[in-house]
């Protein structure tokens, strides 16, 4: 790390978040250039973590190298996947320096412990119009406040899949929270993604943007699904999909991790035919992002145009639900009169 990184991360963290969890990429490694890495990749070895566990003897038939190359090369992997372990004090030391960002509801915030958490995914799933994307113009906005007002002071990178960024809506609520709108937008880095694999290059690009603006404290991808819903039809190639869907959430925890950073996720709900009883719908992406994320909130509407967030599957906090509301101003609490 740079000696002015490590300062502006002094200063946006209360405690450094532990340095030795290096990021590395596959073509990073010795003896691997991105030609070999790419054919590693091919071999279904999307990261050091996968390719640590590789048998050498699969990646000289798949990659074309000699035995003592791919022995080499799993052994380097596996001494860089080493710093994925620490110790249980280390954790806790690491856990303190998590940081909330406000959603600029008090309820919302109280349900998920005070704010989107750094160091986390928080996946929201909805249906249209719920919400999602509101929520996260908010936290893009909220990010920028200073600790006392519920953000880091931080600058965001947000990842559009359906083409619903709004620069108009960020102008319109960072003039509401007293930011500069144009600095507000200045201070947010939008990639547009028009395909799946798109998407997973944009992912592989954050850590390069976050080495350049340590500032960056939230990511958020909306929605994480869209693309690759839209790109694998019928069921045969499920396992494909989730395959590539997992690396990309696995990459975003660990520059959650790596960097401090909070990552809010949207996710579209599907309609569940075999679900008779109950709400039957279910986020696009099953099982594996429920895996993954570490918050998520299923968004619907309520009452007099409010909107109703429940957390669900949450290691650490209660289940329960939050009531608030999408005003012009943005997402607020309910008025007493609206809450009856
Ligand atoms: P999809 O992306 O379509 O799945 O939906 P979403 O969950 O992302 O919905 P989104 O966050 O875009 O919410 C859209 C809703 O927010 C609209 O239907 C409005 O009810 C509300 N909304 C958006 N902008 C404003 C605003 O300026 N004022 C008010 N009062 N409501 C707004
Ligand atoms: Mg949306």
């Amino acid at each position: 790390m740079e000696e002015d990184e490590i300062e502006q991360n002094e200063e946006n963290n209360e405690k450094e978040v532990s340095s030795d969890f290096e990021y590395k990429d596959i073509k990073d490694l010795p003896g691997v250039g991105s030609a070999i890495a790419s054919k590693i990749r091919n071999a279904g070895y999307q990261d050091i973590i996968a390719l640590a566990t590789a048998n050498p003897m699969t990646l000289v038939e798949a990659c074309d190298i000699g035995e003592p190359t791919a022995r080499k090369i799993v052994a380097e992997a596996r001494e860089a996947s080493k710093m994925n372990f620490m110790s249980g004090l280390e954790f806790e030391d690491k856990r303190k320096s998590v940081q909330r960002i406000s959603t600029g509801s008090e309820a919302l915030n109280i349900l998920l412990g005070g704010g989107v958490e750094t160091q986390s995914i928080t996946e929201c799933y909805g249906e249209y119009g719920s919400g999602k994307s509101q929520i996260a113009f908010q936290l893009a906005v909220d990010v920028q406040l200073p600790l006392e007002k519920g953000g880091l002071e931080g600058h965001a990178i947000w990842i559009d899949t359906e083409g619903t960024f709004r620069p108009a809506r960020i102008e319109q609520l960072a003039a509401v929270k007293g930011l500069d709108p144009k600095q507000a937008l200045q201070n947010i880095k939008i990639g547009r993604a028009y395909s799946s694999d798109h998407q997973v290059l944009l992912v592989d690009k954050i850590p390069e943007l976050v080495n350049a603006d340590p500032k960056i404290r939230l990511i958020v991808v909306d929605s994480m699904m869209a693309l690759f819903r839209a790109e694998y039809v019928g069921r045969g190639t499920l396992a494909d999909r989730q395959q590539k869907v997992n690396v990309v959430l696995h990459n975003l925890q660990r520059l959650a991790d790596r960097f401090n950073i909070a990552v809010y996720i949207t996710n579209q709900v599907m309609a569940r035919p075999d679900v008779m009883f109950g709400d039957p719908t279910a986020a696009v992406g099953g099982h594996i992002i429920g895996h993954v994320a570490t918050y998520r909130i299923y968004l619907r509407k309520g009452k007099k145009g409010s909107r109703v967030g429940k957390l669900v599957d949450s290691p650490s906090l209660p289940e329960g639900e939050a009531s608030f509301e999408i005003t012009s101003n943005g997402i607020a609490d309910l008025d007493e009169e609206k809450k009856k």
